[in-house]
């Protein structure tokens, strides 16, 4: 732990979604872990730094014994639940809505953050969005102590560091704010579309430190404070916004990598590893794990995988692409809309290409548990990652933390922001180029152990050394050297 790593009463994390999500079945309230890379990265924190994690718990609670009730089961986690109204929380988020079908976050941000064109805009959602983080920003202030650090998480709260700002002030607290974007921030030209533009780049510019994954969203968040608020950028990595000097700056993200040793060890999960290899004895697997949302090109990877069963008759019966399509923002149009779209494409590559010997792809619509995750990944010779624009990709970390044994290779989409770091170690591709992406997964295939053994070592030193306790440490040390 750093030496300035601060106790868990003076470190408050704030993000949209918690560890975990909170539902009622039967009458009784049940948590269950939360999905996503957000999580995965800030859950990698807690080994290493004590914190209080406060977030909507994703469910509506109104009676005050039942908030006491889901608090104190929260309370284990260090987890903080900040109650929400539900249809403010849905028009914010995203969930069904009987006031508007756009949900800011999910129908508004996240396309437009992920490069999406044809976005609408909609007042009736961002007015919820304003409210939320208002409720937000009241319970953190009234939570915050003097000289506390309060890190904010991601595109749902990007008004929160300005509205947190005006309430510590009005409660004399001097605390340090920091704000960390999951997502890629796109290039001006495309955020300059959302009519709230300034609104929201002037609600992250209250904090002190601002964090990116990559080199490319850093620049293009800089060039749009400078062209768009006319922010001084005289110093490299500072934005010079009215009387104050913000930072910006990269923080590369990692996964906790001895976690997931720590579960190959484990008799049951070995166990599960020879039960798959001997299933798929003679057989090359190829792994995919994604949330089920359009970003991640599941589209574009189902139809190189049929083109390459096109193109290698011989390899029949020899490959089998297993993909795990997280359910996500099932409420959301478009995300419906692409369940479907996918259950066709996998079905029809099934009739396609299945011979009484197999079927080349296992289309699974489901989480998986962690145990069966690790095991999957690492029995898998190839993981494919297609995503069309993605803000770091954890999922492509986690795959190299399981192959110590098999030296797998990443085949990874040149616009996941993991393949600013990972190019070396693993094969690249554009994910719209069809016949580029069936020829990645060809190489892949059929690489040489050698080969693969120097792409795989390269990867294995990155995600060793770069990991979401690294990365936790390294912000918390530098918001705390802004506030000195
Ligand atoms: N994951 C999960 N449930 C599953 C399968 C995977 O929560 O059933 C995790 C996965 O292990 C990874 C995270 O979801 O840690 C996905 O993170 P990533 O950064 O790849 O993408 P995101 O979902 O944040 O867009
Ligand atoms: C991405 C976002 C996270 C989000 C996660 C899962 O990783 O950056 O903020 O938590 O997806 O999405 P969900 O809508 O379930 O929170």
């Amino acid at each position: 732990m750093g030496s300035t790593t601060p106790d868990k009463r003076n470190l408050i994390i704030v993000s949209n979604r918690l560890p975990l999500s909170v539902k009622r079945v039967d009458g009784e309230y049940k948590s269950s872990l939360s999905s996503g890379g957000l999580v995965t990265s800030l859950s990698g924190l807690t080994k290493s730094t004590e914190f209080r994690w406060f977030g909507w718990p994703g469910i509506e609670v109104k009676d005050a014994k039942d908030r006491e009730l889901v608090a104190r089961s929260l309370a284990e986690y260090n987890a903080v639940p900040i109650f929400l109204d539900a249809d403010l929380a849905h028009e914010h988020y995203n969930s069904f809505s009987s006031i508007s079908p756009l949900y800011f976050c999910d129908s508004i941000l996240w396309p437009n953050l992920h490069y999406q064109s044809g976005v609408v805009f909609d007042d009736h959602p961002w007015q919820a969005y304003k409210r939320v983080n208002e409720c937000f920003a009241d319970a953190i202030a009234n939570a915050a102590t003097n000289g506390c650090l309060i890190w904010v998480h991601d595109y749902h709260l990007m008004l929160l560091p300005r509205l947190l700002r005006e309430r510590l002030l009005e409660q004399g607290k001097e605390c340090a704010i920091g704000f960390s974007l999951h997502t890629p921030f796109p290039a001006g030209d495309f955020w300059r579309t959302l009519p709230v533009r300034k609104d929201l780049i002037e609600g992250i510019l209250s904090s002190d430190l601002i964090g990116f994954h990559t080199d490319e969203y850093k620049q293009n968040f800089i060039d749009t404070c400078a062209n768009l608020l006319g922010a001084r950028i005289e110093i490299p990595g500072k934005i010079q916004y009215k009387d104050r000097l913000i930072c910006a700056d990269k923080f590369i993200v990692g996964i906790d990598p001895m976690k997931f040793k720590d579960a190959l060890q484990k008799r049951e999960v070995q166990d599960r590893i020879r039960e798959l290899e001997e299933r798929y004895r003679g057989v090359k697997v190829i792994i995919g794990v994604d949330r089920l949302d359009y970003i991640k090109g599941l589209t574009q990877k189902l139809k190189a995988f049929d083109m390459f069963l096109d193109d290698h008759p011989e390899l029949h019966n020899r490959v089998v692409l297993i993909q795990v399509a997280v359910p996500s923002r099932e409420d959301v149009k478009e995300y419906k809309e692409l369940e479907t779209e996918l259950s066709t494409i996998a079905g029809k590559i099934n009739g396609k290409h299945a011979t009484p010997n197999g079927t080349p792809l296992l289309y699974m619509h489901r989480s998986v548990p962690f145990d069966e995750l690790t095991a999957l990944y690492s029995v898998a010779d190839v993981c494919l990652l297609t995503s069309t624009r993605d803000g770091m990709n954890l999922v492509s970390f986690e795959y190299v933390a399981c192959q110590d044994k098999r030296n797998g290779i990443l085949v990874l989409s040149e616009f996941a922001g993991a393949a600013s770091f990972m190019k070396e170690g693993s094969i690249t591709f554009h994910p719209a180029n069809t016949t580029e992406l069936s020829e990645a997964i060809y190489k892949a295939t059929t690489m040489s152990d050698e080969e693969r053994k120097k792409k795989h070592n390269t990867l294995r030193d990155f995600i060793n050394l770069n990991t979401s306790a690294k990365w936790g440490e390294n912000f918390i040390e530098k918001l705390t050297q802004r506030c000195r």
